[in-house]
């Protein structure tokens, strides 16, 4: 069995395994509840997260917004698989374990039930603690910027988080470069806990990570986590010949504009070159990003066990110069618009 690997999150001692688990969609059942969402398959979900551990993942990511089943989410959802977490934290040695979760998104109706400011970032640490039942957050996130409050105050705030022993290591994600940048610096000026890590979308399909983050990121030697590593499902092959029934676009519109002319001819070619090289499209896509200098573990979303095996088994697929080559070849015949 593939057993997970592990590597320094960015120039922290902090070890994460080479593939986190990701909790934004998790296996559910066809019936809806009463609000009309797809309801979550607990029991399965449970099951798949404890298969990860017992493989290594020693990382899962997820925030305080997710429920696992409907983008955007209902506010009436929120917190639901924080919830779950904790229930699972209970079964296992939650000290072995970096748990990473996010502060940002819309948690309620009211005018400070959102953002980055100190009042909604010291109610929301405080939920998410007593939603996965633990006593401190390995990482935590900001899932957004939050235009609307000075990052001297967010930056102050993470920092008493820290000290307080709440948190363990902050990081951002979706933040543009020069936001990263700016964060830095306000800490740097202030003697703040600093960002360790950066979490953006970035696969085969969407790279504009490259253009400004990337170099952010190797000059200040940040940790890059980046999420949606299969487009969603599309760089496993999960849409080549139509839409399977159960699949992620049944029920999320967020798939919808993945599905293009150019997406779907690269994932063809690659597909044939998985095929050569006797791996799956999954493995190659996630091999690809595990090649990537800057990358430091892709999250990987998995609905089914097979899904999740599958695709830890991308850390033994060794790519060649060549195998490189071939695929950028690929990726550049159909350049992103
Ligand atoms: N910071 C942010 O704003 C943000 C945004 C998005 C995600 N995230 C994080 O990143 C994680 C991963 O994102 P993601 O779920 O979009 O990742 P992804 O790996 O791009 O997509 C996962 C989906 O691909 C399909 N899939 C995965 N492995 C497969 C395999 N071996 N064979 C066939 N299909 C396979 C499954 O879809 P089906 O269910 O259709 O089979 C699965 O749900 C999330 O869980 C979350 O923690 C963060």
């Amino acid at each position: 069995m593939t057993r997970a690997q592990y590597i320094n999150l960015g120039r922290s001692g902090l070890k994460v395994s080479r593939l986190i688990l990701g909790t934004w969609y998790l296996p559910t059942l066809p019936e809806l509840d009463s609000y009309g969402v797809r309801r979550i398959n607990e029991e399965a979900t449970l099951r798949l997260w404890r298969k990860a551990v017992d493989m290594g993942v020693n990382t899962i990511d997820t925030a305080n917004r997710y429920h696992g089943a409907i983008a955007p989410v209902p506010v009436t959802h929120v917190g639901y698989v924080e919830r779950l977490l904790g229930r699972f934290l209970k079964t296992v040695d939650r000290d072995s374990l970096v748990i990473a979760t996010k502060v940002r998104f819309r948690m309620g109706n009211g005018p400070n039930d959102e953002g980055l400011s100190r009042k909604h970032i010291l109610k929301a640490v405080k939920d998410s603690l007593e939603r996965l039942q633990t006593g401190y957050i390995d990482l935590y996130q900001a899932h957004g910027p939050d235009p609307s409050t000075p990052l001297e105050e967010t930056m102050r705030t993470l920092d008493y988080l820290v000290k307080e022993g709440l948190v363990h290591y902050v990081g951002c994600s979706n933040f543009q470069a020069w936001m990263v940048s700016e964060a830095l610096a306000v800490s740097q000026r202030l003697g703040l806990v600093e960002f360790v890590s950066v979490q953006p979308l970035y696969n085969m399909l969407q790279r504009d990570a490259e253009k400004e983050l990337f170099p952010l990121v190797r000059e200040k030697g940040l940790g890059v986590i980046c999420y949606s590593p299969l487009a969603q499902g599309l760089l496993a092959g999960r849409y080549l010949g139509g839409r399977a029934q159960d699949a992620r676009a049944s029920y999320s519109p967020s798939v919808n504009p993945l599905l293009t002319e150019r997406n779907l001819q690269i994932v063809e070619q690659l597909a044939v070159m998985a095929k050569e090289k006797g791996v799956t499209l999954a493995q190659l896509s996630l091999a690809w990003l595990l090649h990537q200098p800057e990358v430091t573990a892709p999250i990987i979303g998995a609905t089914k066990p097979e899904q999740l095996e599958e695709n830890l088994q991308a850390l033994e697929v060794k790519l060649s110069a060549e195998d490189l080559k071939r695929i950028n070849e690929i990726l550049e015949r159909h350049p992103q618009q």
